[in-house]
């Protein structure tokens, strides 16, 4: 099993959509491990986003980010970055599939929603990032029998 971070950006705060993404992902069966909400300090943001340092969108994503508090969390299951990366839907909300949060709730990649870690290892980079150790908590979801076979 694995974990990934996602984050409800300021718009889906704002836009009341916090309740919603998280019961996507409860339902689906991923238990959730890690739960804040944050103001995230230009410092933060700008590790966060390294990779996209000197695009010209980064400067207004830095700006988006940073307008208002975010929803962080960590989310543990069979796949869950890559599923997770699919209920997220396209990063430009015209490609998204209805029945994606984006595909559901947006409609320009500068206003998107959500975030979503692509890979194992920014995963584990973002998670080390936003969250401390012990604000990650080691439970068993007890339904599990009923999720995994
Ligand atoms: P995240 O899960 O947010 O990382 O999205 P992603 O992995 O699908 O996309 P990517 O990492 O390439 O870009 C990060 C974020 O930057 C996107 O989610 C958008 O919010 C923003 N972004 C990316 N490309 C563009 C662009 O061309 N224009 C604008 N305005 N924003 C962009
Ligand atoms: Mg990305």
């Amino acid at each position: 099993s694995e974990r990934t971070f996602i984050m409800v950006k300021p718009d889906g705060v704002q836009r009341g959509i916090v309740g919603d993404i998280l019961r996507r992902f409860e339902q689906r069966g991923y238990k959730l491990v890690g739960l804040k909400l944050l103001q995230a300090p230009r410092a933060l943001l700008e590790s966060h986003y390294e990779e996209h340092k000197g695009k010209k969108f980064y400067e207004p994503l830095l700006s988006y980010i940073g307008s208002g508090p975010v929803v962080a969390m960590v989310w543990e299951g069979l796949n869950v970055i890559s599923v997770g990366r699919k209920m997220l839907g396209a990063t430009d909300p015209a490609k998204s599939e209805p029945g994606t949060i984006r595909g559901d709730y947006a409609i320009v990649t500068g206003r998107n929603i959500v975030h979503g870690s692509d890979s194992e290892k920014a995963a584990q980079r973002e998670i080390d990032l936003w969250f401390r150790a012990e604000e990650l908590a080691n439970w068993s979801l007890t339904v599990n029998p009923w999720i995994y076979e």
